[in-house]
């Protein structure tokens, strides 16, 4: 029976794959520093057999390493599934040490604990970051040369670097899934959330980061972790290297603004701002090219538009009840 190590497993996707995990009966420990993530996204857990948090800094040798020897001397760990990050993007646009130690460092110690208790299988959440500003055509895994504009996606390029060599040294197998934007609860940051608590704050106007016109393709988390749950059964490869997302042109800020206001406020002003950058190293549009992830078998449920409309009403059911 598989066991799986959940890096960053208090956080928005970690809880979303944890909760199918558990309902096919199988083991998740989750690990988190509880820096971005929550231990009440846990509460629905707390009496699911099989499942165990720990509060650790996976970008830190040490314990983290201690902490899975002694679960691995209980119960075999098959599967690393390696969330944890910092998805803070403004916090490291101020201070980029904060994306080498959450994005990098967690990679490498991740790694570093793969391979001294022989985990066969490592599944990495990596980003469409990594691809950089490519507005001008739909975005293929074989894309290069690969340039990130943001530490962010720097460090994710980084990292898949590092798991890349870990096969060469040993590592059985690794999943590299490339996410869009995902959305859905329990939301923890992103454009909804951010658009959300704005026009809650003040319901007779809201301000946008740049000019509304950044266009980019969505996905919601729960076509998210059916398609890794997909990759991690159907890929035959040692090292495999998916696009997960909608096929399609994706959705604009301003479209996702006035979807925000008709739910929140409706007689709400939306302001833009100047430019079609949100905020330093946003990419401003990108579609893309999914054709390796559909020949294996799966598409998405929902396209951009219908995911954003569906988590704008479960993110401002989310904001309403705290
Ligand atoms: N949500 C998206 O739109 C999106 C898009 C592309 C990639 N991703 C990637 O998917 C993964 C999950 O993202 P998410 O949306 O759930 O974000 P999230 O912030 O909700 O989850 C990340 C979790 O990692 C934890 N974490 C950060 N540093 C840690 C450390 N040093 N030790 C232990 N835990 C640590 C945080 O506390 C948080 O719970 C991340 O790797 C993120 O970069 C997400």
């Amino acid at each position: 029976m598989p066991v799986h190590l959940i890096t960053g497993g208090a956080g928005f996707v970690g809880v979303n794959l944890a909760r199918r995990l558990l309902a096919r009966k199988e083991d998740v420990i989750a690990f988190d520093d509880l820096s971005l993530g929550h231990k009440e996204f846990l509460k629905p857990f707390g009496n699911v057999p099989g499942f165990e948090f720990h509060e650790i800094d996976c970008s830190a040798g040490g314990a983290f390493l201690e902490r899975a020897r002694a679960i691995h001397a209980q119960k075999t760990i098959t599967d690393v599934w390696h969330l944890a990050a910092n998805s803070d993007i403004p916090a490291g646009v101020k201070d980029p040490r904060i994306d080498l130690a959450r994005t990098f460092l967690t990679t490498f110690e991740t790694l570093a604990v793969a391979e001294s208790l022989r985990i066969p299988r490592l599944h990495f959440a990596s980003s469409s970051a990594i691809y950089g500003d490519v507005p001008d055509r739909a975005i293929a895994e074989d894309l290069g040369p690969l340039e990130p504009i943001s530490n962010y996606g720097a460090m994710k390029l980084a990292s898949e670097a590092q798991i890349r060599a870990a096969i060469e040294a040993g590592l059985e197998r690794a999943d590299i899934f490339r996410f869009p934007n995902v959305v859905g609860t329990p939301a923890t940051h992103g454009v909804i959330i951010d658009l959300i608590r704005k026009c809650r704050k003040t319901p007779n106007g809201f301000d946008v980061l740049g000019d509304g016109t950044q266009q980019k393709a969505y996905l919601h988390v729960e076509d998210l972790v059916d398609a890794m749950l997909f990759i991690a059964e159907h890929a035959t490869g040692r090292y495999n290297v998916f696009n997960i997302g909608p096929d399609d042109d994706g959705i604009t800020v301003k479209n996702i603004a006035e979807t925000v206001r008709d739910r929140v406020s409706p007689e709400a002003e939306i302001r833009y701002g100047q430019g079609n950058k949100g905020w330093t190293g946003d990419v401003p549009r990108f579609r893309y090219d999914t054709h390796k992830l559909t020949a294996l078998g799966w598409t998405a449920r929902m396209g951009s538009t219908a995911a954003i409309v569906r988590a704008v009403a479960e993110i401002a059911d989310q904001e309403a009840a705290r």
